[in-house]
């Protein structure tokens, strides 16, 4: 289809680069990055919810730099050995705090603005279903009922997954003339959209609808720029809960300090349209989203291209390794309200989606070991959770174990929202990850990305979260036992593709 071409077209050369600035250069984006993210390699911006701890690790741009923190509220300690902020304020309200970033003679400070609210938009990542890996252009009022009652009947939404998206192709062929209204196509959705909102809602779930930051669509419907204020009025009219919003057709604004223009132009039309919607950023990673996307208004952006049912993508095409690379060094922006998302997830489709299957090597689909480690990674790292398999039809019981795994899912809605932090990849292939978790417990993941199984040794004294000289109890989350008292070290097999994440208690 042409419309896949053109994205086809804007995903390869811009996959050259991860963390495009210089693919998408303008003096003014490149200035206004520099300027967003100052002196620190870290969210600047960050939230929590009032008595939860919260943790906050900072990180210098300058490696070779030291970093402290002063003036800090009530309830938070500066942890200078892990350099991180940490701690619980019970008491809502915006609150600053300086970090100091010395190297050698020069001493700069950065501000750091925290949020704390009973109210926060994003607590823990989303959870849900998106149409476009299997249905595409087949969306309509009748899929939305089918998949909605679905994931009720499958004990999806009792696993978590309570929101369902419909993604590109839902509208009409043109706005309505006069008012610009974004009339959904007749066809696919006869009653119009409220009625289909109302029926996701009488079944317990929340609804999300999609649009984009150019003149079109990705797929070529037509899109919201310039029309921010009606569209969100017509979403909330609709008793929309979540906005993707995508940047194809752009027209040339293709710098960060045009897409964070676009962006807020939504966000703020999100805020006075007298709906609480989420506003799910999608500019696939290729301008940093991470360093600005908070102060749009989004509280989650994606972080990569379009993930495809695959271990290996082909250039253009992200698969797990793409995903991993896409993903695995930017966890010092991520934290609660505001998430890292690694696309949606090709658990179950086994081949059979629509988008999902170009631009992979081989045929399309992943072992089951492979959609485990997806899974895995994504809980690991405090991605949405988004499936996006064929709920019109039945589900084998091994996927469904997959996605509903509730001591993987904890570890993705762990209230402290950290991403896991990357240690390092050993000559094997082989890498290492930990996430701090709101109890004081830690996640371990060992993820091998070579074709070979490896025996692994864990080194409690390279987790900075660990001590290496007290025993922890073990729990195997992917086979749900435990797995001992250990100390210092753990021994661990690990095969090709696979992940084995381990939760490590006191
Ligand atoms: C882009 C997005 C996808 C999907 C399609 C719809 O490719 O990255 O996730 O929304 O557009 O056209």
């Amino acid at each position: 289809m042409n419309f896949m071409n053109i994205f086809v077209a804007v995903a390869v050369s811009a996959s050259v680069v991860v963390g495009a600035q210089d693919v998408f250069a303008s003096d003014n984006g490149v200035a206004f990055l520099k300027e967003k993210e100052g002196h620190l390699a870290c969210a600047k911006k960050v939230y929590s919810l009032p008595g939860v701890r919260f943790m906050h690790k900072i990180r210098p741009v300058d490696a070779m730099a030291e970093v402290s923190v002063s003036g800090l509220p009530e309830g938070l300690v500066w942890n200078a050995s892990r350099r991180l902020v940490e701690g619980v304020v019970d008491i809502p309200g915006e609150y600053y705090y300086k970090v100091n970033v010395e190297n050698g003679d020069s001493t700069v400070q950065e501000t750091v603005s925290l949020t704390v609210s009973p109210d926060l938009q994003q607590p823990t990542p989303f959870m849900g279903w998106l149409s476009w890996n299997v249905v595409e252009g087949d969306i309509s009022d009748e899929v939305v009922r089918t998949v909605a009652d679905a994931m009720v009947s499958t004990g999806l939404k009792d696993a978590g997954y309570d929101y369902l998206v419909i993604d590109d192709l839902w509208q009409a062929k043109a706005r309505e003339e006069g008012t610009g209204f974004p009339s959904p196509d007749s066809i696919k959705f006869p009653d119009g959209m409220k009625a289909v909102a109302d029926y996701v809602h009488s079944k317990g779930l929340k609804f999300g609808i999609y649009s984009d930051a150019g003149s079109k669509t990705c797929a070529g419907c037509f899109g919201s720029y310039g029309f921010e204020e009606v569209d969100a009025k017509a979403y909330a009219g609709w008793d929309v809960d979540l906005l993707k919003y995508d940047y194809c057709f752009v027209d040339g604004a293709d710098d960060a300090l045009s897409a964070y223009t676009r962006y807020k132009a939504m966000g703020d039309a999100l805020k006075s349209s007298g709906r609480d919607i989420l506003l799910y950023m999608c500019e696939w990673g290729a301008r940093e989203p991470w360093k600005w996307g908070a102060e749009t208004g989004a509280t989650t952006w994606r972080c990569t291209y379009d993930t495809r049912d695959g271990w290996n993508g082909t250039p253009g095409g992200i698969g797990i390794v793409q995903s991993v690379e896409g993903m695995k060094d930017i966890w010092p922006y991520s934290g609660v309200n505001r998430f890292n998302d690694a696309d949606m997830m090709c658990v179950g489709i086994h081949g059979k989606g629509k988008s999902s299957n170009d631009l992979v090597e081989g045929a399309p689909g992943m072992t089951q070991t492979e959609y485990r480690t997806q899974f895995a990674m994504w809980c690991m790292w405090s991605s949405p959770l988004t499936l996006s398999f064929d709920l019109r039809k039945p589900i084998a019981e091994d996927d469904l174990a997959i996605m509903t795994n509730p001591e993987l899912i904890a570890i993705n809605q762990d209230p402290m929202g950290q991403q896991a932090e990357f240690i390092g990849e050993d000559a094997n292939g082989v890498q290492l990850y930990f996430k701090d978790l709101a109890n004081g417990d830690v996640a371990v993941a060992v993820l091998n990305m070579g074709d070979k199984t490896q025996e692994y040794i864990i080194d409690f004294s390279r987790i900075d979260a660990l001590d290496a000289d007290i025993p922890y109890k073990v729990r195997d989350l992917q086979a749900r036992t435990d797995a001992g008292v250990h100390e210092g070290i753990m021994n661990v097999d690990v095969a090709s593709h696979e992940t084995k994440v381990y939760r490590l208690s006191r």
